[in-house]
């Protein structure tokens, strides 16, 4: 142990369980991959104005969670908290909107929020995202969705649900937000809960107290305000999703926690997490290239958290891919042998066959612990006598059972008994 501990809301990912993350990651991304989108790497900070006004002043990653500092140049900067506003603002620096749309695009990394650490929620997470720029399309929003659905589906969950909304545009919102507005006032809500009101209404919809939730039996809806040309989007959105089999549930006090949503917003929640639920997230945002200083881009997206679709799938009890074993691992005993043996594991190496090696003089009984540690197949033994007899012992683990092959073609018998 040293003095130092991972910090608070944070955790390391180590071997066995940092090979699942992998996995899962590349599950994540295979659909996209299939459907067009390439991967897109943008900084892990980003100027702090980006996200108040991309993600929304009033939001609560924006006024309680962001990880803010001004650099020793005096830039204001933060901790990327989400990868939609980076995700755009890169896409318009490159000018990718001036080619062919949609711009499709991934992403795979580490996000941060000062939060209140919890079971799946983390200071420090880790995100596969997709963002689909430029196209104001149905079809891109089910293809969004879909692809979302393929990866749960890949990695073997199941117990999810979709929950579909759709918050109108910048016609029929407004009007909506003024009727929200009217009904929250005539209710008895503490003074917090007014003023949140008063900001940012929709907010109000995703109270969790019952005493607020009970008083929004009669809420006005988005669902009921839409005007003509949303209404038919989403119905369009909804048509799509059940011809691709893709199972949803409309949830019209469905709220996200970032302000760019327009139209189409969804959530992937899984019920084995606790109050944690949301596996993943997102929907359409055809303001916010505007909001950041950009054109018109009409754009939809979403993240798939890694760190709680892995509790997800374990809490379904999904098996999960373990570290890579290797195949093989060398004992050698004595300079000679380790000479040959090292050069052995380097061929076998390159020829694409794994194999680690005894490293640090352990002595037969020590190396052949880390041989069983390792998860090898086989295990190589060469002595002083072997070398003379131009001989090798190849033990299966397992089994326990050795025998002696020639030391010219061990290569090659490996190989086979690989094959
Ligand atoms: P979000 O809903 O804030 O959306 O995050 C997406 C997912 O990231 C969540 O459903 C959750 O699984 C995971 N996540 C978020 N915060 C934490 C945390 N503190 N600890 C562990 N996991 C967490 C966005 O970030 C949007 N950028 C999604 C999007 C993309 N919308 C359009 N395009």
């Amino acid at each position: 142990m040293s003095t130092f501990q991972s910090p608070k809301g944070t955790f390391d990912l180590l071997p066995p369980d940092s090979a699942t993350f992998l996995a899962v990651r590349e599950a994540m991304a295979a659909p996209l991959k299939r459907a067009g989108y390439g991967y897109v790497e943008t900084p892990a900070f980003e100027d702090t104005a980006l996200f108040k006004r991309g993600v929304g002043k009033s939001t609560d990653i924006v006024t309680k969670e962001m990880y803010s500092f001004t650099t020793q140049g005096g830039d204001e900067v933060t901790l990327r908290p989400e990868g939609t506003a980076p995700t755009l603002r890169a896409a318009l620096q490159a000018n990718l909107d001036r080619g062919g749309l949609p711009v499709k695009l991934w992403y795979s990394g580490s996000f941060y929020r000062y939060e209140k650490p919890q079971a799946g929620r983390y200071r420090h997470f880790s995100q596969v995202g997709a963002e689909a720029l430029g196209a104001e399309d149905p079809a891109l929003d089910a293809e969004i969705i879909i692809l979302a659905a393929d990866a749960y589906a890949e990695l073997g969950l199941r117990e999810y649900r979709i929950l579909l909304n759709s918050l109108g545009d910048k016609e029929c919102r407004p009007v909506y937000r003024a009727t929200l507005q009217d009904f929250l006032r005539g209710l008895d809500l503490d003074e917090e809960t007014r003023k949140r009101a008063e900001i940012n209404p929709l907010r109000v919809l995703d109270d969790k107290r019952d005493s607020v939730q009970k008083q929004l039996a009669g809420v006005p809806l988005m669902a009921d305000s839409l005007c003509g040309a949303c209404k038919a989007y989403h119905e369009e959105v909804r048509t799509l999703l059940t011809a691709a089999g893709v199972a949803f549930a409309d949830d019209p006090k469905l709220v996200r926690g970032l302000d760019y949503y327009t139209r189409t917003t969804f959530e992937f929640v899984h019920d084995g997490l606790g109050s944690q639920s949301a596996v993943g997230g997102g929907g359409r945002y055809d303001g916010l290239s505007e909001m950041i200083g950009g054109p018109a881009l009409p754009s939809v997206g979403w993240a798939l958290g890694v760190d709680r679709t892995i509790l997800a799938l374990r809490s379904e009890g999904v098996e999960l891919p373990g570290a890579d074993r290797v195949d093989v691992f060398a004992v050698p005993l004595g300079d000679e042998a380790r000479r040959r043996l090292f050069e052995t594991v380097t061929e076998l190496r390159r020829l694409g066959v794994s194999a680690d090696f005894a490293y640090g003089n352990k002595g037969l009984k020590g190396a052949m612990k880390s041989a069983d540690r390792s998860g090898a197949r086989f295990a190589l033994i060469l002595g002083e006598r072997d070398i003379a007899e131009g001989v090798v012992q190849v033990k299966e683990l397992a089994s326990g059972e050795q025998e002696t092959v020639p030391l010219s073609g061990i290569v090659t018998t490996l190989q086979g008994k690989l094959a």
